[in-house]
């Protein structure tokens, strides 16, 4: 193992062979592009791959598994063709996979030939937008599109939605979470049009604002997306969206998930919201955040049947299934709680500890993946503020 990767084969021309899922990997070898300070770092490799990226992987195979038994995918950034070439080896799907970069599409070649995938999967050498453009005119219909570009996903989004079929599948990365969880408040507005502050719920913050923004832009073309798996890991988030081609559809899902979050910072009250309007309620510095996705940010059911896959090559992606499973129905944003406990200058009780005593009192409560110190409840910031405030440790 090196960097979590595992290598089975050193072509001693500064490449290695990694193994991922069921495939196998040339990548360049990470050894050889060690930044000056000696840490292994993706973006150091003359071709794109990062091993971190293996869990977005293992979901975007067990996703498309659970929706089509066959089908055509396009990956439409595809750095070394790892995520396609595992799509047609372990999901059976055939399809494409697109670089613009001549190296990573050499490297793309290359992969395909080594998994003996020649009559399943095309390498191509476009520019992503270009690509898909052109090719809604084909009449080929493709079930499952992939954008992992470096950054925002906004740049492609437009010509992602065109090729898609009637009903098909989209899956997203967006690793500008500095934007999204308003670290650049400036970057935000210009990128997603949101105005927004500091909260202490900024990573569901970013998602809510992403998937809005994504599902806005296709209804744009009549495309209605829906989220039915997504979540926040390190420095990226992911959204599996299942996508029909329907403007009745698209209109109801922006009519009914496009809204606000009302924030106060003075105590870190909140509330989602239809209408962009301020709350009376006893708050001196009030915001109101948006416009954002207000609804569920994946189908139960169906994160449901992905944490029941048994293969142990999965593991990491069906635990996370079953973190996500447990917070899915409650539509308030996570608070802080080491925050609250901080407000009212008291000690803190471990944090299951508070989560037992909120089920006690009848609530909702979960820990939640976005953050080890979140907690997710139905229980409205002032009832936990009076709860914190009697708190006898
Ligand atoms: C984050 S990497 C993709 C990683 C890959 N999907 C994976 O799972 O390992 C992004 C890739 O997009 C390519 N790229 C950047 N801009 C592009 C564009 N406009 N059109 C096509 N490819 C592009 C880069 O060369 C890079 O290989």
């Amino acid at each position: 193992m090196l960097f979590s990767m595992h290598v089975v084969e050193n072509l001693g021309n500064n490449e290695v062979i990694v193994e991922e899922g069921l495939a196998k990997i040339i990548i360049p070898n990470p050894e050889k592009y060690k930044r000056p300070d000696g840490v292994l770092e993706p973006a150091w490799f003359p071709v794109f791959y990062n091993p971190l990226m293996k869990l977005n992987r293992d979901l975007t195979i067990l996703v498309v598994r659970e929706s089509f038994k066959s089908g055509f995918f396009i990956e439409a950034l595809g750095g070394t063709g790892v995520r396609g070439v595992r799509l047609a080896v372990e999901a059976g799907l055939d399809g494409i996979i697109n670089d613009v970069d001549p190296l990573a599409y050499r490297y793309i070649r290359r992969n395909i030939r080594l998994n003996k995938l020649e009559d399943k999967v095309y390498p191509y050498m476009h520019e992503a937008n270009s690509l898909l453009n052109n090719f809604t005119f084909t009449g080929i219909v493709v079930d499952y599109l992939d954008i992992d570009p470096y950054g925002s996903p906004i740049p492609y989004i437009d010509s992602a939605v065109k090729p898609l079929g009637k009903k098909s599948l989209l899956g997203v990365t967006a690793t500008d979470t500095g934007p999204l969880t308003c670290s650049h408040p400036a970057k935000m507005l210009r990128r997603y049009g949101v105005r927004c502050v500091d909260t202490d719920f900024s990573k569901e913050l970013g998602l809510r604002v992403l998937i809005y923004n994504l599902v806005f832009r296709a209804a744009g073309q009549d495309v209605a997306l829906k989220p039915i798996m997504s979540y926040n890991y390190k420095y990226y988030y992911r959204v599996f969206f299942a996508s029909e081609r329907r403007a009745r559809s698209a209109f109801r899902i922006l009519d009914e998930c496009r809204g606000y979050i009302w924030f106060c910072s003075d105590n870190y009250d909140r509330k989602i919201i239809r209408e962009p309007v301020l709350i009376e309620r006893n708050c001196k510095h009030q915001h109101v955040i948006g416009p954002l996705w207000i609804c569920r940010l994946g189908d139960k059911e169906f994160i449901d049947k992905i944490s029941r896959v048994t293969d142990p090559l999965y593991s990491e992606a069906t635990s996370l299934a079953r973190k996500l499973i447990d917070e899915i129905d409650i539509d308030q944003p996570y608070f802080r709680y080491d925050k609250l406990f901080g407000y009212h200058k008291k000690n803190m009780p471990p944090i299951d500890v508070f989560i037992k005593k909120l089920k006690e009192l009848g609530y909702k409560a979960t820990r939640t993946h976005f953050d080890p110190r979140g907690v997710k409840t139905n229980a409205s910031i002032l009832e936990i503020h009076k709860i914190i405030s009697s708190w006898t440790s």
